[in-house]
């Protein structure tokens, strides 16, 4: 394969950059010529960012899966779209080439269609990171069907909203699903989140784990027998075929939750065409893909980033990628790089979270490993401070590969703000340059743009982006309203990320965090909302508060403040019992790493909890503020 689109320098960036502002309809019409259509739009682009209303590549008709999979298979069907890395390093590798991959999709298509499930109809998928993920997203793609993937770690409660708010028919999920020394019991939290859920038709679950789990008649199926029966049906005589769903440019792909400021998580929902094309532009420019590269994008496909860059991205560009079911301290800290070692990986994408965990174990993990085949490093998710930029840069780049600091979101599909690797310069700690087609600009809190400069002399303001990308969010599933008051509604004609930022004057951006009520833990967002609710949920617990704080190696740590009212055990017990409640409403990733006591809340006159206990002049209740700070963990 080769990409027309590819950016080999500077120059050719800048020009690109240009057009893309300047004639975005000319630009993105020839990118989109290099994708498979079975028609060609009739309009590029169309859109406000009032209602929202965004339509890229109207009237043209496709089917995302035979761009990732069936125009691939003539010139290269054997070749590995996955190399499969299980949890145990000592179990065996499974190396799944476009062929295969192309059988199973359509088996998996074959497997739904027999069940019911047809275009446009919700499949909530919960698996773990096995091949079979890839599968059912790319089966659900195949017949239309709109998937939902729900992260492993997130408990039944938060499935049961889900499920709820996207109204989904159908559940694909494993019996378990193995995560470093933990089994974790993927179908029993199903069960749980089932109960009471009258919509719910089928539960198909893979066998992963063997783990006993309750078959409920006419509900739950195995994964392997009608997998078994579906292939039956779509291989004749050695050839194998289903026919894909022609969807339309602007038909939903996919819903992801994510978390915001207020309420319950948002189901974001992007579309075909645009996405496909963001994502694989993206791929390709971002790491310089190379046919032949080996790709490692150690995120799970439960967030955007799996989605992105393991599954979407990667397969349309004909990419061999590495698939890891485990996690980056089992059975050792040298696990990244025994498989980058193993497999040869060219370029690894993983998380600043990751890297400074993997810091704390020292040099020792890296001794014997051969990590010569590295060409290129990148990081997502969270700002990569300085230290871990060098440490990454040093020990894992031996200072011969760029790193990419990109910077994006559910939101956007893909990446926004990065260097192109080995194209465009790198700056530690700094995602740099928009992507072609990206126009961000920094605005003060009245919406004007923002004048002020920080100590450095860097301007500061909050980020928001003024005209639509291919990837851009549609809609928030089933309340479009939402959608509009969340990301266009704060700032008039913008787009706002939620995002804090500075700019240097060779318009580099760097991320600062974000400037709502959502805290990054680990990479992960988490709503203070959500967490305060799932706290409250507690018998006990009158009241919350929950803020960020800097945490050596989630970048933000959970503090919690609650006022208890309940007579039951002794504090201690008490934090545990309020994580165990926050575990059974949101997941352990909502965990409050400290929880304080107090007798009130640090809230302002206006009722808005001060994030930052700094100020506390504009306090309801300075006292409070007195007796938190003589208290605090
Ligand atoms: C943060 C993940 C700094 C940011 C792809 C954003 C980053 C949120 C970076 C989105 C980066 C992501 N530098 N911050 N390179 N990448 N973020 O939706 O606050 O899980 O708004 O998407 O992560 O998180 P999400």
């Amino acid at each position: 394969m080769s990409y027309p689109f590819q950016i080999k320098s500077q120059e050719q960036y800048e020009k690109a950059y240009r057009e893309s502002v300047e004639q975005p309809d000319e630009f993105w019409a020839s990118v989109a010529e290099n994708f498979q259509w079975r028609k060609k739009w009739d309009k590029v682009l169309e859109w406000n960012f009032k209602e929202p209303n965004i339509k890229w590549f109207q009237g043209g008709k496709l089917n995302i899966t035979e761009n990732c999979i069936d125009r691939h298979l003539k010139t290269m069907g054997e070749k590995p779209a996955f190399i499969w890395e299980p949890n145990n390093p000592e179990d065996r590798v499974r190396v799944v080439t476009y062929n295969r991959l192309h059988k199973r999709v359509c088996q998996v298509a074959q497997m739904l269609k027999n069940n019911g499930v047809k275009k446009g109809d919700r499949v909530c998928i919960y698996m773990g990171m096995v091949p079979e993920l890839v599968y059912a997203i790319l089966g659900c793609a195949r017949i239309g069907a709109i998937h939902s993937v729900i992260f492993g770690g997130f408990s039944a409660q938060s499935i049961a909203d889900r499920l709820e708010d996207a109204q989904a028919e159908y559940i694909i999920t494993c019996d378990g699903a193995y995560r470093g020394g933990k089994d974790i019991p993927l179908k029993s939290v199903i069960d749980d989140a089932l109960i009471g859920n009258k919509k719910v038709k089928k539960v198909i679950v893979y066998t992963r784990t063997r783990t006993p789990v309750s078959m409920i008649k006419g509900r739950d199926l195995w994964w392997e027998d009608e997998m078994d029966h579906a292939e039956t049906q779509v291989e004749k005589d050695g050839v194998v075929s289903f026919p894909a769903e022609e969807m339309d440019a602007e038909d939903p792909l996919f819903i992801l939750y994510t978390s915001g400021s207020t309420g319950k998580p948002k189901g974001v929902v992007h579309t075909c065409a645009g996405y496909m094309i963001w994502t694989t532009y993206t791929f390709v420019n971002v790491f310089q893909y190379q046919p032949g590269l080996i790709h490692f994008c150690t995120a799970d496909i439960g967030w955007v980033t799996g989605h992105s860059y393991i599954v979407y991205g990667p397969l349309t560009a004909g990419a061999t990628s590495v698939m890891f079911e485990g996690i980056p301290t089992y059975p050792d800290a040298g696990r990244f790089w025994d498989i980058v070692d193993k497999h040869k990986v060219n370029i690894i994408y993983t998380a600043p979270t990751a890297l400074r965990s993997l810091m704390g174990f020292g040099l020792e993990p890296l001794k014997g490993k051969d990590l010569s085949s590295l060409k290129i490093l990148g990081t997502v998710g969270e700002p990569i401070n300085e230290e871990a930029w060098h440490w990454y840069d040093e020990n894992i780049g031996k200072k011969k590969c760029p790193i990419v600091d990109t910077w994006w979101q559910t939101e956007t599909g893909a990446c926004l703000i990065s260097n192109l690797a080995g194209v465009t310069p790198a700056k530690p700690s700094w995602a740099t340059l928009p992507m072609p087609g990206v126009q961000p600009v920094l605005v003060d809190e009245n919406g004007k743009e923002a004048t002020e400069k920080d100590e450095h002399g860097f301007l500061k303001g909050n980020l928001c982006i003024k005209a639509p990308w291919p990837g851009i969010i549609r809609t928030t599933y089933g309340d479009h309203e939402r959608c509009r008051k969340n990301y266009f509604a704060t700032y008039e004609n913008l787009y706002f990320t939620g995002d804090g930022a500075l700019k240097d004057d060779k318009g580099n951006y760097r991320i600062i965090g974000r400037v709502d009520d959502v805290l990054n833990v680990s990479g992960h967002r988490i709503g203070t909302a959500e967490v305060e609710n799932a706290i409250d949920t507690h018998a006990g617990v009158v009241e919350s508060a929950v803020v960020g704080y800097p945490h050596d190696i989630k970048g933000q740590g959970i503090y919690a403040y609650v006022i208890y009212n309940g007579k039951h055990g002794d504090d201690e017990m008490t934090r545990k019992d309020i994580l165990q409640t926050v575990t059974r409403v949101i997941g352990p990733i909502a965990k409050p790493d400290k929880i304080q006591f107090v007798s009130g809340l640090p809230k302002t006159r206006s009722g808005k909890i001060m994030r930052n206990l700094g100020d506390t002049t504009t306090l309801l209740d300075p006292a409070v503020v007195d007796d938190i700070k003589n208290n605090r963990l």
